[in-house]
């Protein structure tokens, strides 16, 4: 079978290497992929956002299947495309994808659901959101309504802090036509926890539970970053919140968008916050999650090629998705300065024995040689019996990694590992 796979991060390199346990697979191309996955995938210069050129090229290499990993290319369309000309994928058709596409489309479906969210109101007039303030319980949560590269949420501390949130979002435009419509939310504690689910329009199969780290520095200080590491499982997702959350959010948002006629099938990702009050969704991605796919997939037992087919074709119910008893971590290791600015174009060394285990995102190869070429390089994975072992071993690899300016945080794993 020849696969294409369409996104470029360490993600797709988790999902790539996957997928090649396959024995069926004879060559999987990466749209556009990244210099790190070269010895996984054959590059293909095409953008994740190109959709023309993505269906096009399918349609001449003779695709057989064809897996859409970032939130972009989904939410413009990309799966109605590529189904259009009858390569079957994997991921939400544009009507489906809206879920992550839209916070204001996501919080009326849970509104309309029953479906336990934070509290929230709607503005689209810059007057009303700044009058609403002045009575809003503080700290609050603003959020842009659109894709915003994952920086659209802004956590406001004070009154004024929460106001200038709002002129910087619909006055400035920060995140630019994202910020026509925005959502203020009731500001929410507890531990996350994320669960990303493989959906088939009927079932939902949810994965081995994860736990990102997003901010940039030790003890969650500093920017949030895309995820500076991610540890499975994630011990506060015990078996009774397992089981309210099934019954309580994933079974009844599978229902919901039937209802509204929006099928999803593809992966659905719950980024859940476990509060006094029981589990309640912070936000929901039409996609894997990136870091927790590099230490989901590690675990996952089952073969991901025919698990991915069975959500596109409606079988997940008799296909058998099995997660190991084990443990892992992934270490992202970054280039100095990430999230805001960095150099990049240093050499990278990654010792042979190491590089089934790690996963590249921002690199490019240069006369034969590996450079960093991003914010987030690559991820160090380790999956071990015990959470412990997972974490130090995962450390030991990112020590034997080297660039220059290399970054990365020493405490992934840390609160995980109080709990247990
Ligand atoms: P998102 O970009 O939607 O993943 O949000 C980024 C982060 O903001 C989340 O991982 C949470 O840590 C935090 N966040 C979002 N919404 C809320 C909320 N209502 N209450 C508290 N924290 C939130
Ligand atoms: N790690 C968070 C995300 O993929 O959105």
């Amino acid at each position: 079978m020849k696969i294409m796979v369409v996104g470029g991060g360490g993600r797709e390199h988790a999902i790539i290497k996957k997928l090649k346990e396959n024995k069926s697979v004879e060559e999987i191309f990466a749209l556009p992929g990244n210099g790190g996955m070269a010895e996984d995938a054959t590059l293909i210069d095409i953008g994740a956002q190109d959709i023309d050129k993505i269906v096009s090229f399918a349609v001449e290499n003779k695709i057989d299947y064809a897996v859409v990993a970032p939130d972009d290319p989904l939410v413009l369309g990309a799966v109605d495309a590529l189904e259009e000309k009858g390569i079957p994928c994997f991921g939400p058709k544009k009507n489906a994808a809206v879920i992550e596409g839209s916070k204001v489309f996501s919080k009326n479906l849970m509104k309309k659901y029953g479906i336990p969210t934070a509290e929230y109101e709607v503005f689209d007039n810059i007057d009303a959101a700044l009058a609403y303030l002045e009575t809003a319980k503080i700290p609050t949560v603003i959020k842009a309504d659109g894709l915003a590269l994952g920086k659209g949420v802004i956590i406001a501390n004070t009154r004024e802090e929460a106001k200038d949130a709002v002129r910087s979002i619909m006055q400035d435009k920060m995140f630019g036509e994202s910020g026509d419509h925005i959502v203020i939310e009731e500001f929410l504690t507890g531990p996350e926890v994320s669960v990303l689910s493989f959906m088939d329009g009927e079932t939902v199969v949810p994965m081995i539970s994860s736990m990102d780290h997003k901010r940039a520095l030790d003890g969650d200080e500093g920017l949030n970053t895309g995820g500076m590491g991610t540890v499975a499982p994630n011990p506060y997702y015990t078996k009774e919140i397992a089981d309210r959350c099934m019954k309580e959010i994933f079974l009844p948002t599978v229902n919901a968008m039937n209802a509204e006629g929006r099928t999803f099938k593809g992966c659905l990702y719950f980024g859940l916050m476990i509060t006094n009050d029981g589990p309640k969704v912070i936000e929901y991605n039409c996609r894997f999650g990136d870091p927790e796919t590099q230490v989901v997939l590690p675990l996952l037992e089952s073969d991901l090629l025919t698990v991915m087919q069975a959500t596109t074709n409606g079988c997940l119910k008799d296909t058998e998705v099995k997660f190991s008893e084990k443990c892992a971590c992934c270490v992202i290791m970054a280039s100095e300065g990430y999230p805001l600015s960095y150099e990049k174009g240093f050499e990278i060394t990654v010792p042979d024995e190491l590089k089934d285990s790690v996963y590249i995102a921002g690199a490019k190869l240069s006369d034969g040689k590996l450079l960093t070429n991003g914010g987030r390089v690559l991820g160090a994975v380790a999956v071990a019996d015990s959470l412990r072992d997972a974490v130090d071993k995962a450390y030991e690899k990112a020590e034997k990694i080297l660039f220059e300016n290399a970054y990365y945080r020493h405490d992934i794993g840390k609160r995980a590992l109080e709990v247990l």
